[in-house]
């Protein structure tokens, strides 16, 4: 008999990297590849992450601190809430993991825009829980009616990515807090807030308010994207200690390593840098529209450091001409929408060689 695996397991598709953008170079014969790919920060982090690692180098032969005090009472800090509201991950990734295994029971239900991010359908699959899949407005927005109508005695958790991955959409203050006021008492919300510091909108609702006034809903957020962390893993889970406890109690004792805690409070103390970034993305958004405009494309408007862009049947094409012209950018082939581009914005300069090689990539 050959040994096998949990059976369901064998329904789960397994994460497919891409090529290394080193990879790529080399198979394309490129000297150089601007990532417009994974809506990294294209300034880096903060200059003070790289001291504060080199520091805390001497140490990296000790287990990291399980419960990553410094961070939480930096973060406790931050928010002016108790340093029992935060969970930590490695990577929000871990988190939406986390929550899965520690919440859903199989037969449970869990809930999710289509499409949005894509981690939620494998938690979903990997606890035996249905997947609820609620499609878009056709403006690309989480449905919130469709949604609340559609909960059941099941749905334990929902998944309100916001702004939403791929479409930078987001939901507003006022048909949130009706949503929530329609969400039964056994079921979690989950407002995974990864883009957070990029909204900017004066309706877009933080989700931490909703923990401040006890209800039942948990906020992710993340170090990977304005603070320029994602090469080391680090995101955090804002909520009621009691929604956070089962959590604690599955996690792995040490699921953050040091360096990514030091790296984080580094961070978090750089606000300037955040800010920065924010401003260097909301001029590359307008740039990306206004071209988007003059191409005579669709895109949609953005909350968040990048943008999809309608480019109809020849999509794959022109991303690939774009790869030859050393961009590499995403189609939303695994979101559902292959004829659409992910862009995510990137230094002045790259965002001009991007828009001028969209361009030629058109003509061709
Ligand atoms: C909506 C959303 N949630 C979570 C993540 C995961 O982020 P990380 O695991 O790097 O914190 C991403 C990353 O792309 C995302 O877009």
């Amino acid at each position: 008999m050959p040994i096998r695996a949990r059976a369901h397991v064998y329904e789960m598709q397994p994460y497919r990297a891409g090529k290394t953008p080193e990879q790529l170079m080399q198979s394309l014969g490129l000297s150089e590849l601007i990532k417009l790919s994974s809506n990294e920060n294209p300034l880096g982090a903060s200059p003070r992450v790289r001291e504060a690692i080199l520091s805390a180098l001497e140490s990296i032969h000790r287990y990291p601190d399980g419960a990553c005090t410094a961070l939480r009472d930096a973060l406790s800090d931050f928010y002016q809430l108790p340093p029992d509201h935060f969970a930590f991950g490695n990577g929000s990734d871990e988190l939406i993991h986390l929550f899965g295994v520690a919440y859903l029971e199989p037969g449970d239900a869990l809930m999710m825009g289509h499409p949005s991010f894509v981690r939620y359908e494998a938690s979903a699959q990997l606890n035996r829980a249905t997947l609820q899949r609620v499609p878009l407005t056709p403006d690309f927005r989480l449905d919130l009616h469709a949604m609340a109508a559609a909960i059941t005695e099941h749905t334990r958790l929902i998944y309100l990515a916001n702004p939403n991955n791929p479409t930078g959409t987001i939901v507003a203050r006022a048909e949130l807090e009706q949503f929530l006021a329609r969400v039964p008492d056994h079921a979690l919300v989950v407002l995974d807030e990864a883009y957070f510091e990029y909204a900017d909108h004066p309706d877009y609702p933080s989700g931490v308010d909703y923990v401040r006034a006890g209800q039942n809903v948990v906020v992710f957020r993340t170090f990977s994207k304005a603070y320029g962390l994602a090469g080391l893993r680090i995101g955090y889970a804002i909520g009621r200690p009691d929604l956070l406890d089962p959590v604690e109690r599955v996690r792995e004792p040490f699921n953050v390593n040091t360096l990514a805690q030091v790296a984080a409070v580094a961070a978090l103390g750089d606000q300037d840098h955040v800010a920065r970034t924010r401003a260097l993305n909301r001029e590359g958004l307008r740039m990306f529209s206004e071209a988007c405009e003059r191409l005579g494309l669709r895109s949609v408007p953005s909350q968040a450091n990048f943008l999809l862009i309608e480019i109809g049947a020849r999509c794959a094409q022109v991303q690939q001409r774009l790869l030859q012209r050393g961009i590499l950018v995403r189609t939303g082939e695994v979101f559902g929408l292959p004829t659409y581009l992910r862009v995510n914005t990137g230094t002045a300069e790259q965002n001009a060689r991007f828009v001028e090689a969209l361009a030629d990539a058109l003509r061709e």
